[in-house]
This record gives structure tokens, sequence and C-alpha cells, in this order.
């Protein structure tokens, strides 16, 4: 499987519950590989831009409300299988359907309030990452335990 890069982002009710270390952990214990890191406030414009494929949809303004109301931790994590693999360990989009162990099913109970964000495709995680980040805000590197993570 090729090495793959996704966009993750704490969602500001993550952020302002002090949720950032524990959904950062999850994937850092996965094995995945944090490439790139950031605590912003989106403007209007780039949320609009994330969610644009929303922008028809009755939540879409409460959307864009929402994940503009404060900072946000926005990640680039890399992997092999990190796009699919990341949802997994984000869980469902509605928390009360989202598995025990899941970033979801653990901390959240609202589908407005899911603290966190994944790339739902390779097409969508190439657009995010080049929305949220400069490409010189993101650092190629190996780990040093890297054949102890993934078999060559
Ligand atoms: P995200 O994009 O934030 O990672 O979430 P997702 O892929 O699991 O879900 P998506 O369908 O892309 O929806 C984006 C966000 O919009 C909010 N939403 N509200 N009220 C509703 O019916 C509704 N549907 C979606 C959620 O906060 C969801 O995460
Ligand atoms: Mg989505």
């Amino acid at each position: 499987m090729a090495e793959e890069r996704t966009f993750i982002a704490v969602k500001p009710d993550g952020v302002q519950r002090g949720l950032v270390a524990d959904i950062l952990g999850r994937f850092e214990r996965k094995g995945f590989k944090l490439v790139g890191l950031k605590l912003l406030t989106p403007s209007r414009s780039l949320a609009e831009q994330h969610y644009g494929i929303h922008r028809e949809r009755p939540f879409f303004p409460g959307l864009v409300g929402f994940i503009t109301s404060g900072p946000v931790v926005a990640m680039v994590w890399e992997g092999a299988g990190v796009i699919a693999g990341a949802r997994v360990l984000i869980g469902a989009t509605k928390p009360l359907e989202a598995a025990p162990g899941t970033i979801r099913g653990d901390l959240a109970m609202d589908i407005g309030r899911n603290v966190v964000h994944g790339s739902d495709g390779p097409e969508s995680a190439r657009f995010e990452i080049g929305l949220w980040f400069h490409p010189e805000e993101l650092s190629s590197w190996e780990p040093a335990d890297q054949g102890w993570r993934r078999q060559a």
C-alpha cells in the first residue's frame, strides 16, 4: 500500500474541551507520521471552501459558524492507508452511532459537536491539505523506528 497524506483537524469543540492531546495522541500511537501541525481560527472563506461540498445543505450556515467560532488544530498525517485508516479511528459522523474506541464514539454526543474532521478520500485529502497548509509548512521526515512500525 502506497504512502499517502490526509488532513485532520480538531474542531473548536475539541479544543475548547481540552481534547487536543487525546485526539492527536491516537494518531501518533497508531503509528502514523505527523508532517504538519498548527493552531488557527479559520476565516469564513477558508471554512466555506473546506465544507464547500455541503454548500446547499440546510446545516451549512451553522457548520461554517461553528468551525469559525474558535481555534482549530489543523494537522497532516502520513502513512500507508492513512486516509481511510484515520476515518476508522475517527468513527461515524453521528457520535451516538460511532463505535466505542473511536474518537467520536468515546468523546462526543452530537453530530454538530463531533470534535474532529478527517478527509474522506484521496481527492479531498489533496484539496484540504493544499487549502490549509503552505507546502513549506509540511515536513518530510523518517521516524527513527520506522522499521518497527511497518514491514518493509
Ligand atoms: P467531517 O467532514 O467534519 O470530517 O465529518 P464527516 O465527513 O463525518 O461528515 P460530513 O458528511 O462531511 O459532514 C460534515 C459535518 O457537517 C455536520 N453535519 N451536520 N445536521 C446534520 O444533518 C449534519 N450533517 C452533517 C457534522 O458536524 C459533520 O461532521
Ligand atoms: Mg466530511
